[in-house]
């Protein structure tokens, strides 16, 4: 055997070795001046795999920004982005990956500032194993308190504490039982399978990778012999297939494949299946690969899936064992991270994204925040960044999924501000809601288009919006004069007026004027189905919910209405005195002084009150409903 050959035996032999071993999936977790960069950088520097030329670069990096002298500092290894690194904190998810003779590692570096949580819970989705960091001279705080509770809530089972910065303790046994003790107080309550805690100084290396004379009094497993045993079940595999259709492969009229990756399960070749949404049966006839067909996919493999039967299939149905179906439901409870600046409000929609389903969905019902210090149950009626609550949700359509608790991919999801595509909450399934799947839509005889011939006329809404004080009212009483005088058939809705009956239970909150314009968007699609020229005239200073009711009725019966009038002419007006209320501070939250007003940014009329005379507006209403054929001239 030449040289060169020996060697690629040997990559070869060192390949198959790596293939063999298990892998371990773990997050790490902590606030900012933790020492988490630190401790990875040590593990991947320790166990060797940091190359020689990212090693000089680091040489280099750590005197111009490191905070350790000439000493190499380890967390530059790991914060690898310059923003982040002129912060000094770690923004993104970075997945890591390093091996032992053991088994092979992933880790997910997960960021500790306050307003990350949103990446840790990215990160531990996907975990087996959470290494939570305590700086040594700061204990227990609310931080590691939520960290264990969004772990425990994501499914984690294997949890170890690395007490860091041991050496700033002088490497002292007391303080390290009493947070040994603060913490296994409460970490009781999350039963996890292990767990494990660890004194540890990342910087220095003690009990990293091998036990450190500096603390003789501890007996257990240095941090890495510890990953490198602990047993972790890994039983994706063992459970029903699924596969979320990404697309449908289409190339010819002979070939129609459906692909995705299997997030549980194994399929073959003569496998019944059964698609989640319409119940469908058939077996699989082929399984497509980039290598060629394959005999069996397992959890984690992208595939093309081609079927006996033609069915009908489309992006975000579940390919399913057909002994065991997903669940389908467009309700149902969950427990639900929120992690944006900007509260939740229930009634409010936002994109929910599950698998490769995306569906708007609104909370319904809050039933109550955990506080993560306590674990008490709150009430409350909204929301705020990284705070943890139960409530039921409602889907603008059903989704297939799996309670979290039988199948992590089916049974999380992510939530999406409309308007700025931004994640903003995540959430794990528990059970879907049974009143939904028991009540079913009643056909009427009677419908929207025979109220609407009756009358003569196309109902829509129109949905004046604007500050207090801009017009509305007066201009949309105008419109339903001159519409009436014309034997068109009409309902005004006033804000003042509903809210004295309907809405009386609401004040000017946020959260309670989400639930103003929800009810009366929903009262004016049942107007609209009545055949009514539904006149709105609410402040509506939200665009979420102005949008959220255009949605509730067909695109042509909603027309929005910008009464547009400067807030200081508003104010000049102040027809009912409360703006001088609210400069004096006896009115809170007042649109326009205390509270925002959201302008519209694609009304279908704009009416600038300004110079211009009510009577004029409201015939250009008039107009536009004839010329749009609404009603007739
Ligand atoms: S909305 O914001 O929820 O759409 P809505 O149109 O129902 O408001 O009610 C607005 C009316 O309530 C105003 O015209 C005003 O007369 C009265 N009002 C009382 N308090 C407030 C407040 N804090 N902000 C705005 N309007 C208020």
């Amino acid at each position: 055997m030449n040289e060169l050959t020996e060697i690629s035996a040997n990559i070869t032999d060192y390949l198959a070795e790596q293939e063999n071993k298990g892998f371990l999936r773990f997050i790490t977790c902590g606030s900012v001046d933790d020492g988490k960069s630190t401790l990875i950088g040590r593990l991947l520097f320790d166990t060797k795999l940091i190359f020689e030329d990212q090693l000089a670069a680091l040489a280099r990096d750590s005197k111009k920004h490191g905070t350790l002298g000439d000493d190499i500092d380890f967390a530059l290894l790991v914060d690898g982005l310059e923003a982040e690194r002129e912060q000094g904190i770690t923004i993104d998810v970075a997945y890591r990956f390093f091996a032992t003779d053991k088994r092979k590692f992933i880790v997910a570096d997960t960021p500790g500032h306050e307003q990350y949580t949103r990446n840790m819970a990215t990160g531990a989705s996907t975990a087996d194993l959470a290494v939570i960091l305590i700086d040594a001279r700061k204990g227990v705080l609310t931080q590691t308190r939520r960290h264990s509770f969004i772990v425990s809530l994501l499914g984690i089972r294997h949890v170890v504490v690395a007490v860091n910065k041991m050496d700033l303790v002088d490497y002292s046994e007391e303080r390290f039982r009493e947070i040994e003790a603060a913490y296994r107080a409460f970490g009781e309550t999350f039963d996890f399978e292990t767990l494990e805690i660890v004194p540890v100084s990342a910087l220095k290396g003690d009990n990293i990778i091998e036990r450190s004379p500096a603390m003789p009094w501890y007996q257990g497993m240095s941090l890495l012999d510890h990953l490198n045993t602990v047993e972790i079940g890994s039983d994706e595999a063992e459970r029903p297939f699924r596969m979320p259709v990404q697309w449908v492969n289409r190339p010819n009229l002979d070939f129609r494949g459906y692909c995705g990756t299997v997030v549980s399960g194994t399929v073959r070749p003569g496998d019944k299946v059964v698609i989640a949404k319409s119940g469908r049966a058939t077996e699989i006839s082929r399984i497509a690969s980039m290598d060629g067909d394959l005999e069996e996919a397992v959890s984690g493999d992208s595939i093309t899936l081609l079927l006996k039967d033609e069915v009908d299939i489309s992006r975000g149905d579940v390919i399913c064992a057909s002994d065991s179906r997903a669940e389908v439901a467009d309700q149902f409870s969950a427990h639900l991270i929120w992690m944006n600046d900007e509260a939740l409000y229930p009634g409010r929609p936002y994109l929910l994204k599950t698998g490769t389903q995306t569906v708007t969905a609104t909370v319904t019902e809050l039933k109550h925040k955990i506080d993560v210090n306590s674990f008490e149950h709150l009430a409350a009626k909204e929301m705020h960044l990284n705070e943890v609550a139960f409530c039921n949700l409602s889907l603008s359509s059903p989704i297939a999924f799996d309670p979290y608790e039988t199948n992590r991919e089916m049974g999380s999801f992510i939530l999406i501000d409309r308007f700025t595509n931004q994640t903003v909450g995540a959430g794990v399934i528990w059970y879907a809601l049974r009143r939904a799947s028991n009540i079913h839509l009643q056909a009427l005889d009677v419908d929207k288009t025979a109220h609407a011939d009756l009358k003569g006329q196309k109902p829509a809404v129109l949905w004046f919006t604007g500050l207090s004080g801009a017009g509305k009212s007066t201009i949309a009483n105008l419109v339903e004069k001159k519409l009436h005088a014309r034997g068109r058939h009409t309902y005004l809705l006033d804000g003042d007026n509903v809210r004295h009956g309907l809405n009386r239970d609401l004040g000017f909150t946020e959260a309670d004027r989400v639930e103003n314009i929800r009810r009366v968007g929903e009262v004016s699609k049942l107007f609209v189905d009545a055949g009514l020229i539904t006149l709105v005239s609410f402040i509506s200073p939200f665009r979420a919910e102005r949008q959220m009711a255009r949605n509730l009725v067909e695109d042509d019966e909603f027309i929005e209405i910008y009464v547009s009038t400067p807030l200081a002419v508003a104010e000049e007006r102040d027809p009912k005195g409360l703006y001088r209320k609210a400069r004096d501070g006896q009115l809170k939250n007042f649109t326009g002084i205390d509270s925002p007003y959201e302008e519209p940014e694609n009304a279908q009329l704009v009416l600038d009150t300004v110079g211009s005379d009510a009577d004029v507006l409201a015939d250009q209403v008039v107009r536009y409903l004839e010329d749009n054929g609404y009603i007739g001239r």
